[in-house]
């Protein structure tokens, strides 16, 4: 049904119609409630108004039966809200094992998005029809927020952290991506596309202009550059841990206290090295705040996922 205005945006991924069914029936609920409580109103105000001067209603006590009824069916209902939407969101932040994980920069007032094949665009997301896509999402400055009406996923963009959600795109076609969050002058003109094109079609697409090099490989790159080798080995050795295999595990810190090494973990050593310390070793990596972009960062991520993985194959 096409109005001329659509009252909802259109529905392309798999998660879109089942978050709509959640929202029809909210509003469902709310009309119902609605209707009921001001036709109580104008009812009442008729059946029980004063009739004289000398009228005086009778003293009322309570009437258990009707308090439990208004009681109980309105909180049946807010449970039926609270449990419906709580699964919808964890599993629209729960990926799946198999997704693709695309890597999202936002800054004023851009999004920039690098695959891991390497290929990189700016204001646009080529992804592939009917494969699930993690978005690993930071920003470079302030925040800013992720909002793909068709695909019914929003999520806040933080700077000094990394944001996760998904999707599957369930049709072809180009899809609006909008800041959801003021984040400056520029805010409503940070737009971008997302485009939605068959799986080969995407293989095609990253094979085009691209540096060539996938973003682990830039990661290695990078990580050589900038001398993180030099005490990052092999093995647990002198100066700094080994990081083959870190990624995802859990890390016993100096204090005691234990931590997953996950993206946010990695990025904080990076750029603010002392926040915490691995037992066994002496506060002694220099920051590298200033020195390597966000997407420096994210490719080092890139790299350090890989060693995991070739340590998975051992
Ligand atoms: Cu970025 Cu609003």
């Amino acid at each position: 049904m096409n109005l001329g205005f659509p009252l909802f945006p259109e529905q392309a991924s798999t998660m879109a119609a089942r978050v709509d069914a959640l929202y029809f029936f909210l509003i469902a609920v709310s009309v119902f409630f609605s209707l009921l409580i001001s036709a109580a109103i104008v009812v009442f105000a008729f059946r029980y108004r004063r009739r004289s001067e000398l009228e005086r209603p009778p003293e009322i006590a309570g009437n258990l039966r009707l308090e439990m009824v208004w009681i109980i069916i309105p909180l049946g209902f807010t449970l039926v809200m609270f449990v419906w939407g709580a699964i919808l969101y964890f599993e629209t932040y729960s990926p799946p094992a198999n997704s693709l994980e695309i890597h999202i920069v936002a800054k004023q007032w851009m999004w920039k998005a690098q695959h891991p094949a390497g290929r990189s665009e700016i204001d646009e997301l080529h992804v592939p029809l009917g494969r699930p896509v993690k978005l690993l999402l930071t920003s470079q400055d302030v925040i800013h927020d992720f909002f793909v009406p068709a695909f019914r996923i929003k999520t806040d963009v933080l700077p000094g952290r990394y944001m996760t959600v998904w999707f599957e795109a369930s049709k072809t076609g180009v899809f609006r991506l909008f800041c959801a969050e003021y984040c400056g002058t520029l805010h409503s003109g940070m737009l971008g596309r997302i485009v939605v094109v068959p799986a080969s079609d995407y293989q095609t697409w990253l094979s085009g202009g691209t540096s060539g090099i996938t973003m682990a490989e830039a990661g290695a790159r990078l990580f050589q550059r900038l001398g993180c080798a030099t005490c990052h080995g092999e093995s647990d050795a002198a100066r700094g841990p080994a990081l083959a295999g870190l990624m995802g595990k859990q890390v016993r810190l100096q204090d005691g206290k234990r931590v997953i090494a996950d993206e946010t973990y990695i990025r904080e050593s990076i750029i603010n090295p002392h926040a915490k310390i691995v037992a066994g070793f002496q506060p002694v990596m220099p920051t590298f705040k200033g020195v390597v972009s966000e997407e420096g960062i994210l490719q080092i991520i890139s790299y350090l996922k890989s060693l995991e993985r070739q340590e998975g194959r051992r």
